[in-house]
């Protein structure tokens, strides 16, 4: 399949491209070679590094950020009748996360400055029915989940999606995934930890750290490697009563995500220049972009850049110019609530769903920047010379 670097022209810069080096090989090799692949003692490892960097008492690895969320909302015991509140600025996963559980995804809007939802958007979209609510860390900035948590009825859940925020810090300085409410994230190959696919699930409550480690495994209560270990017999010693899924992490990735959890720092302080000299170009165009992505809390998984109204709808030229310019910028993210999906499950405006007037006016105008452990603040220089160039020609 051609890609848009076999293209002619300047090499093409990727929107978010992994960085390994020869410690990731290394650390597959070294699992390959020990005959256990499946999720075994390299996953235990991760699972424990992982909950120390988080601030979390448990963490549970899964193969998805989409199984995380769907998991932890089952856990909390959302099902059919029940509403779930959530950002319609998101990847599909969030809502989705509902939908599968017969639950219904309410959108809520989200605030114009951090493009996250906030306890006001949240309050206006709760209805008899929520169960949950799904706060997004968008793009890396942190939601304030000690606010919400107060602003919210006793016996509504929250789960965060932190896909975005590894790294990222709550607003009392804790790390995202340290609130105590089950945060999930995302490994997938442009996260900070990019482990081609894979998630994990922080969370402090033992009994729904138990739940989620057996629903990743269809439910059982022992896991193949601790049948290994100790020679239990996965039905025998415990029989299956509870259906689970099958969404368990393995240990060739978690030999990269403990690689790349220690190198950390390195990738955050790329994303860091990066993010700075974003913010000194497009000032100096007298363009916006999301709140906070400079300030230490961020965890500047995406650079959102955000059009003036008058150029909303040129920013499909925008990016098709940029791309011939060798610049993958992209969209995060066309609004869920837009979605055929949602209108057919009667999720949308004037169904019981507040109006988005934030999201639709924002969602029209942002432009996310590459960003990532393996872009270069020379990459950088080159992004900006290129939206001043796609500037002038719209212009
Ligand atoms: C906000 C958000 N939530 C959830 C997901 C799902 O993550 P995964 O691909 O690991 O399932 C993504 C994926 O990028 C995302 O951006």
């Amino acid at each position: 399949m051609a890609t848009p670097e076999d293209a002619d022209g300047p090499p093409f810069l990727p929107f978010g491209r992994p960085d390994y080096s020869d410690r990731e090989i290394a650390a597959v090799t070294r699992v390959m070679r020990s005959g256990w692949v499946g999720m075994g003692p390299e996953t235990i490892a991760f699972e424990k590094e992982l909950a120390v960097a988080l601030g979390a008492r448990e963490v549970v690895c899964v193969n998805s950020c989409t199984s995380a969320l769907l998991l932890s909302l089952r856990a909390l015991g959302v099902g059919p009748g029940d509403d779930v509140v959530c950002p319609s600025l998101t990847w599909c996963s969030t809502a989705n996360a509902a939908l599968h559980l017969g639950a219904r995804p309410v959108f809520c809007d989200v605030d114009p400055e951090t493009l996250c939802l906030s306890p006001a958007t949240v309050a206006a979209a709760l209805t008899p029915a929520t169960r949950a609510v799904i706060p997004v860390h968008f793009g890396g900035h942190s939601v304030d989940i000690a606010a919400l948590r107060r602003s919210l009825p006793a016996g509504v859940g929250i789960v965060e999606d932190a896909a975005h925020a590894l790294g990222a810090r709550l607003p009392d300085g804790r790390p995202v995934g340290g609130s105590g409410e089950p945060a999930c994230f995302s490994f997938y190959a442009n996260k900070a930890i990019a482990t081609a696919d894979g998630g994990a699930i922080a969370v402090d409550d033992p009994a729904i750290a138990r739940l989620l480690r057996s629903l990743r495994v269809h439910g059982l209560s022992v896991d193949a490697w601790q049948r290994h270990a100790t020679s239990r017999d996965a039905m025998a010693a415990t029989p299956l009563s509870l259906l689970g899924y099958k969404a368990n992490y393995t240990d060739l990735q978690a030999a990269i995500g403990r690689v790349h959890l220690a190198r950390q720092p390195e990738f955050a302080e790329r994303r860091r220049l990066v993010a700075q000299r974003y913010a000194e170009g497009l000032a100096a165009m007298g363009l916006g972009w999301q709140a906070g992505v400079t300030s230490a809390g961020h965890a500047r998984h995406l650079f959102v850049m955000l059009l003036p109204r008058a150029l909303a709808s040129a920013r499909g030229a925008l990016l098709d110019g940029l791309r011939q310019q060798g610049i993958g910028a992209t969209v995060h993210y066309p609004p869920l609530h837009q979605m055929p999906l949602y209108k057919a499950a009667g999720v949308q405006a004037g169904t019981g769903q507040p109006a988005l007037p934030v999201t639709d006016d924002v969602a029209s105008r942002v432009v996310s920047l590459p960003i990532g452990a393996s872009v270069s603040e020379s990459d950088a220089a080159r992004v900006l010379a290129a939206v001043r160039a796609q500037l002038e020609r719209l212009a």
